[in-house]
C-alpha cells in the first residue's frame, strides 16, 4: 500500500487508487455480504423492539474531552477546527452523539427507549489485524432503566444476533465486570483513595497484554505499597463471589450484574472476569466484551456497559443508559475464520438484449415486466454482435439471458436461454415472467 499524503514524483505522476492508510473500499461483492449480514442483524434488533437512529460524523471536541476514554482524546482522535474557529473531530464512537440526543429530545420520549444505529467511526490507530482507522458499529442501547432485566436483554440480544448470523455459543464469550464491584474492593480493601483509583483501574484494563515486570511497573507509579500490589494481583484472579465479598455487601448488593450472575437470569452463559474494566470514563457499573475463542482473532467483537451519568452532561435530568458497540471488523474477521460468512449476490438473475432497435423495444418490455416481478434484470447498453451479448452475460453470471431480434424469431418473440445448462428455447415475449418464475 502506497501513502498518499506523500509528495508525488512529478507532475505526470498518478493518483494512489487506495484509500487511506486504515481505512477500506467496500467492492460489490464484498458489500453484498456485508448487507446480508448487516439485514439479517437489523431484522434481530428490531425483533427486540429497537429502533433505528442516525446523528451527524462531526461533533465538538469537548464532548469527548469529559467523559470518552484517555487514550481516545490524547491519541486517537481526528479533531480539526471549522472555518468558524470551532474545535471539532469526526466521532470515535457514538455513544457521547446518543446521549446528547436523547438528552436534547428527552421530553418526547417515551422511556425506556430501545436505539439501535448503524455508523462508521474514526480512530488514528496502527492499523493491525482486528484494528483499523475507520469501521463500523452496530450500537444498540436502552435509556431510562436501571433495572437488572437489561442486562438480562442485552446479553440475550447478543447472542441472538450471533445465533442469526450463524455463530453457535461455543464460538465466542461474553466477559462481564462490574465497576461498582471493582471501585468498592480498591477503595475498601486494597486502600488506594480516589486520585489512583482511575490510573490503576486503566492498568488492569491492560493487564492482559503485558508482562509482569510492567504490570508492577504501573502500580509503582502509582504509588501503590507493595502490599497494595499484591492486593490489586490477587484481586486479578477473583471469581464474583471473592470480589463481592471483598468490596462488601453494600456495592454487592448495588451490583446488577451480581444479580443476572448469581441469580442465573440469562440463557446466554456470561462470565465473570475481573480485568474487563473498559477504558471509557463514563461507563457507572457493568462492563462487558464479547471475544471469538478462536485465537487467531484476539480483539472484541463487542464491547459495552452501563453509564447512568452520561446524559446529565446535558442536563440535570439523570436517565440511564446501557448497550454495546459491535464492530463490524473483528465481526467479518470472526465470520471468516468460522466459515459462516454468506456468499456474495452480484450476478443478475437476466441479462436482455434486442440486436436492432424494434427488437429491442420487445426485449425491454420483458426486461420491465421482470424487474416488476422482482427479477434482477440488466439491460443491454451496447450494440454488440450476438456472441459478444453471450460473452458478457456469461462474464456477470446471469443465470437466463433473454434475446430479441435473431433471424428465427417471428415478431413478438424472444429466444430464452438458460445459461447454467446451455439450453434454450422459444417464447412469446408475454409468457417469459411466467415462465422464470417457475424455472
Ligand atoms: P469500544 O469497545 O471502543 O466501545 O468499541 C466497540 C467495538 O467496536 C469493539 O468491540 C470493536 O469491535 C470495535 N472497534 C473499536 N475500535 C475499533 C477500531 N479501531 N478498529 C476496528 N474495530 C474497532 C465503544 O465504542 C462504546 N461507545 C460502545 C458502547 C455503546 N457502549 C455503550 N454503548
Amino acid at each position: 500500500m502506497t501513502d498518499q499524503t506523500a509528495p508525488q514524483a512529478g507532475p505526470r505522476a498518478k493518483l494512489s487508487t487506495d484509500p487511506y492508510r486504515g481505512t477500506r473500499d467496500f467492492l460489490p461483492p464484498e458489500m453484498s455480504v456485508r448487507t446480508q449480514v448487516f439485514g439479517t442483524l437489523y431484522r434481530v434488533l428490531e425483533a427486540f423492539g429497537f429502533v433505528r437512529y442516525d446523528g451527524p460524523l462531526l461533533e465538538a471536541f469537548e464532548l469527548y474531552e469529559a467523559k470518552s476514554s484517555q487514550e481516545i482524546v490524547n491519541e486517537q482522535l481526528y479533531s480539526l477546527v471549522d472555518k468558524g474557529g470551532r474545535r471539532l473531530v469526526i466521532r470515535p464512537e457514538m455513544t457521547p452523539t446518543v446521549a446528547r440526543m436523547i438528552a436534547g429530545h428527552s421530553q418526547e420520549l417515551a422511556l425506556p427507549v430501545r436505539w439501535y444505529a448503524h455508523v462508521n467511526c474514526h480512530r488514528y490507530e496502527r492499523p493491525q489485524r482486528g484494528r483499523l482507522r475507520e469501521h463500523w458499529q452496530i450500537n444498540a442501547d436502552i435509556f431510562g432503566s436501571t433495572s437488572h432485566e437489561c442486562e438480562v436483554e442485552l446479553f440475550d440480544l447478543i447472542r441472538e444476533l450471533m445465533l442469526s448470523i450463524g455463530a453457535e455459543p461455543s464460538t465466542y464469550a461474553i466477559r462481564a465486570n462490574d465497576r461498582i464491584l471493582a471501585e468498592a474492593a480498591f477503595t475498601n480493601w486494597v486502600g488506594l483513595d480516589r486520585a489512583a483509583l482511575r490510573p490503576v483501574l486503566r492498568a488492569l484494563d491492560k493487564w492482559e497484554k503485558v508482562d509482569e515486570a510492567t504490570r508492577e511497573a504501573m502500580l509503582q507509579e502509582n504509588g501503590l505499597t507493595p502490599e497494595q500490589i499484591d492486593r490489586v494481583k490477587a484481586y486479578a484472579a477473583m471469581d464474583l463471589e471473592q470480589i463481592c465479598g471483598v468490596a462488601g455487601p453494600e456495592a454487592a448488593g448495588q451490583s446488577n450484574l451480581a444479580k443476572v450472575i448469581q441469580g442465573g437470569l440469562c440463557r446466554t452463559p456470561v462470565k465473570f472476569d475481573p480485568l474487563i474494566l473498559r477504558a471509557f470514563e463514563y461507563y457507572t457499573s457493568t462492563v462487558f466484551e464479547v471475544f471469538d475463542t478462536s485465537p487467531t482473532n484476539r480483539r472484541s467483537l463487542f464491547g459495552g456497559g452501563r453509564y447512568d451519568n452520561l446524559v446529565s452532561l446535558f442536563k440535570k435530568e439523570r436517565i440511564p443508559g446501557i448497550g454495546f458497540g459491535m464492530g463490524d471488523v473483528t465481526l467479518f474477521d470472526f465470520l471468516e475464520t468460522h466459515e459462516i460468512l454468506p456468499a456474495p449476490r452480484v450476478s443478475p438473475d437476466v441479462y436482455v438484449f434486442g440486436l436492432d432497435a424494434d427488437s429491442r423495444a420487445t426485449a425491454y418490455g420483458v426486461a420491465r415486466e421482470l424487474q416488476e416481478a422482482g427479477f434482477h434484470v440488466v439491460r443491454s447498453l451496447d450494440d454488440l454482435a450476438l456472441p459478444k451479448h453471450l460473452k458478457y452475460a456469461s462474464r456477470v453470471g446471469a443465470r437466463f439471458v433473454i434475446m430479441a431480434g435473431l433471424s428465427e424469431l417471428a415478431p413478438g418473440q424472444v429466444a430464452l436461454r438458460n445459461m447454467s445448462e446451455s439450453s434454450q428455447e422459444i417464447l412469446s415475449a408475454g409468457e417469459v415472467p411466467a415462465h422464470l418464475a417457475s424455472a
